[in-house]
């Protein structure tokens, strides 16, 4: 069975398509703020000037005629981009005669993580310009055992890397300043039961680069504090959920150090760690593809009169049947 997957919940807009096998193709244009963060109308705008351009390469890999099933991103994300995804997609379904499947975002992140990884039942770590949750599987939903109380990681190194007045997206930017650090400057550890907070961290941060403190060394105390937060949560919800998987995903996912970080905590605990290839933390089309044909193959379709998007979507909304 062939799916295709339409991802435009932020900065990318993203067209995957899968079968039971693997990736059969994937395409997908990024949207590059000119100055701060990303617009919510003007990355609306740019995923629909590239929606044409995107889907003609993907269909050079696969006829659409050969289609099984069209998926969209649901939610969460920002309402004008979401729009234009879901448009695209029931246009293509409308046109193709092929069943519509509304996929929850986060959910994404976690199956294709699953699948290109063979985890099993993992406790995950969810990391993203958006959102931070650490997620695991009970009875037949994904629960949010812990997440962040204000924004998310990745927002927060954007934040701090704008601050530096180094180009979107600053996660990048800062692991590579933090490679430079030498010097560990105490910062404040924001852990409040299974939650965790970066807002007054970063805040924290950019006023030690104010005073004149080294920015590479900054960068380095910034991951080493918040990603010791993110650890010490994940660790916890292993320990009290008995799961001996963490899986890391999400863009922020791609972060060397986190990845260190994790891997040595799954070590000591005698866990497995997994992270899926770089290519496939951040958003793209291919994981709301594989999705969206697991919720197909077990009846979860939705009519296009009734395929609304929903940028306040939770992970625990979806039950998950597979
Ligand atoms: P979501 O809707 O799931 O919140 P998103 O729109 O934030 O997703 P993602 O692609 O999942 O999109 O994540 C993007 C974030 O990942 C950005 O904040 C970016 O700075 C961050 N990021 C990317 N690479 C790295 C890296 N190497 N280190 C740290 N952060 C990174
Ligand atoms: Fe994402």
């Amino acid at each position: 069975m062939i799916s295709l997957g339409i991802e435009s919940t932020a900065w990318n807009f993203s067209v995957g398509v899968v079968d039971e096998d693997g990736v059969i193709a994937l395409a997908g244009d990024a949207y590059r703020p000119k100055e701060g963060g990303i617009h919510p109308r003007e990355a609306a705008q740019h995923h629909a000037e590239v929606a044409g351009k995107v889907l003609r390469k993907v269909f050079e890999k696969v006829s659409p005629e050969d289609l099984d099933v069209i998926c969209f991103s649901q939610g969460p994300g920002m309402g004008p981009c979401l729009r234009i995804g879901a448009t695209v997609a029931r246009a293509i379904a409308l046109k193709l005669k092929k069943p519509l499947v509304g996929v929850n975002h986060c959910l994404a992140h976690v199956e294709i993580g699953r699948w290109m990884t063979g985890a099993r039942d993992p406790v995950a770590l969810y990391v993203s310009g958006g959102n931070s949750q650490v997620i695991a599987r009970k009875g037949n939903r994904y629960r949010v055992f812990g997440e962040t109380l204000d924004i998310g990681i990745g927002n927060a190194l954007d934040k701090f890397a704008r601050h530096l007045t180094l180009p979107h997206p600053g996660g990048p930017r800062v692991e590579e300043l933090a490679r430079n650090g030498k010097r560990y400057i105490e910062m404040p550890y924001v852990v409040k039961g299974m939650d965790f907070s970066f807002s007054g961290l970063v805040t924290y941060a950019m006023n030690l680069v104010d005073r004149g403190e080294r920015r590479e060394d900054v960068a380095f105390s910034l991951q080493e504090t918040a990603f010791a937060m993110l650890v010490e949560v994940t660790e916890r919800a292993m320990a009290y959920l008995e799961k001996d998987e963490c899986l890391l995903v999400g863009g922020v996912g791609a972060n060397s150090r986190l990845q260190e970080m994790l891997r040595i905590m799954c070590e000591d605990r005698n866990a497995e760690f997994h992270a899926p290839p770089r290519e496939y933390m951040g958003d793209n089309g291919a994981m709301i593809a594989y999705t969206g044909l697991l919720m197909h193959r077990h009846g979860m379709d939705v009519d296009v009169e009734e395929s609304h998007i929903n940028p306040d979507f939770r992970i625990e909304e979806v039950e998950v049947r597979w």
